[in-house]
């Protein structure tokens, strides 16, 4: 792979929308009032600003990752955790066929500088890309200011579980959201919790409906407890996940309320593999050779169960692990 100095971020002049253009490496990056163009050697590619402005954003707020964060059939970044590979058409049969995809690999902070640059510059005023096509206004537009709040947010991350000391935040009526519009039949009460004199301080216990019922994000997983590599992320999801997910190691979900459509593909071509509709209760392991997209159409609550030991992609590559949780 080639080196790759930081590029000069904002001496490319404002185009007539009021946007900059970037670069990275051989890629291209410019945007105008409805579309965000990407360009590489051998092709080049558009997609609708508010669906590249979203998998922008979540691809920055959680580090690229766990294995691939396609933005649609075509753009996306696979995480070596250490250096990201931007990639046009690698996982796409018929790019792939006709020769036309193309990979470079940055080392993380430089890509992760260069699009959140990107994302702040494109990101208007009135846009949020972490929130419901319901909840936000128009990313559409020539340029019209900025929405830093929106876009510095990060997920929640407790170290233990959430609710145990020196964890925050702790109470799920005290975290200083409104419980959302989808969710106003969910109690709020919190467990009453007794526990034997001395142990005051480790048996803990919230209510993580109450705390989800008040996320103000969608498609954003937050981490509420951690077990040494096991990490339970709920979160609460409404319209499209932004992203298409191609896993690196198997991953869990439980659906907690509402439904939920899942698109599963194969993570290497695109072909079509499952679709998936769940439903509450249900719980589905996602394998790690695929790659998936849900849909929600009402705000729903899931929890996504991450196995996150650093040595599960390579033990998978190799085939010292099978890729599907389960042998029937
Ligand atoms: C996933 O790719 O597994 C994923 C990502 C974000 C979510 C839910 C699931 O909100
Ligand atoms: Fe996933």
């Amino acid at each position: 792979m080639t080196a790759h100095t930081l590029p000069e971020i904002g001496t490319i002049e404002p185009n007539q929308h009021g946007y900059r253009s970037f670069s990275l490496g051989k890629f291209a990056f410019a945007r105008d009032e409805y579309f965000a163009y990407i360009q590489w050697p051998k092709g080049h590619h558009l997609m609708p600003v508010d669906a590249f402005l979203r998998a922008l954003q979540r691809d920055i707020a959680w580090g690229f990752f766990y294995g691939t964060v396609n933005f649609d059939a075509v753009i996306g970044t696979l995480n070596h955790y250490g250096t990201v590979d931007l990639f046009a058409g690698r996982y796409n049969a018929h790019y792939r066929k006709a020769g036309l995809d193309y990979v470079e690999t940055f080392k993380t902070p430089l890509i992760q500088r260069v699009f959140e640059a990107m994302l702040d510059d494109w990101t208007n005023a009135t846009f949020d890309p972490f929130a419901s096509p319901a909840e936000t206004g128009s990313a559409f537009g020539p340029k019209n200011g900025h929405n830093k709040e929106a876009i510095t947010r990060h997920r929640v991350t407790a170290r233990r579980m959430v609710g145990a000391p020196g964890d925050e935040p702790r109470r799920a009526d005290d975290n200083g959201f409104p419980v959302n519009r989808g969710f106003v039949d969910v109690p709020q009460d919190e467990p009453d919790v007794k526990p034997e004199p001395g142990f005051e301080d480790e048996v803990v216990a919230f209510n993580l409906l109450a705390y989800l019922s008040r996320s103000d994000v969608t498609w954003n997983p937050s981490v509420v407890s951690v077990c040494k590599n096991s990490l339970y992320c709920p979160t609460t999801e409404e319209y499209i996940l932004p992203i298409i997910h191609g896993n690196d190691r198997v991953e869990w979900f439980v659906q907690l309320s509402d439904e939920i459509h899942w698109e599963v593909e194969d993570r290497e071509t695109g072909a079509a593999r499952a679709r998936v509709t769940m439903k509450p209760g249900d719980v589905a392991a996602m394998p790690a050779d695929i790659r998936h997209r849900g849909f929600a159409p009402k705000r729903s609550m899931l929890l996504v169960w991450e196995n996150a030991s650093p040595e599960l992609p390579a033990l998978i590559s190799q085939g010292k692990l099978p890729t599907n949780p389960v042998q029937f």
